[in-house]
């Protein structure tokens, strides 16, 4: 078994700030931690769950996959992150059973994590993100 762990449910939405308010009156939640990532065009607040995170994620700019999302389906469910222990190994073990990545090769995600994203065709209509601390 290559995962390890539910890393985060990623959430897109339009407005961080109202976002991060919602799961503040929702459930008593706090931000653990938050970060722009520029490459991506996002910004991101991690609320922590046990040792996983619920991650509200909105763009930065207009050409970011998350604007983009939001402009063809509106706020909601963008991806889920495993976590495993290494993340070129599940990557290649999931290509070899027919995956088609996004990331060619793992690269920085936020967090000083490594991450790789498969795209949702082939695997059951759902983004992964493979995550590695
Ligand atoms: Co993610």
């Amino acid at each position: 078994m290559l995962l390890t762990e539910i890393d985060h449910i990623a959430i897109a939405v339009r407005d961080l700030e109202a976002a991060i308010g919602y799961y503040r009156q929702a459930f008593n939640a706090e931000v653990h931690h938050r970060e722009i990532v520029d490459s991506d065009g996002v910004e991101e607040a991690l609320i922590k769950v046990a040792d996983s995170y619920i991650q509200l994620t909105s763009a930065t700019r207009p050409d970011s996959p998350i604007a983009v999302f939001l402009e063809k389906r509106g706020e909601g469910l963008h991806h889920v992150g495993y976590r495993v222990d290494d993340c070129a190994e599940a990557l290649a073990q999931m290509v070899a059973a027919g995956a088609t990545p996004i990331d060619q090769a793992p690269r920085p995600g936020s967090r000083g994590t490594t991450v790789a994203f498969i795209h949702p065709k082939g695997s059951l209509g759902t983004l992964i993100e493979l995550v590695q601390e």
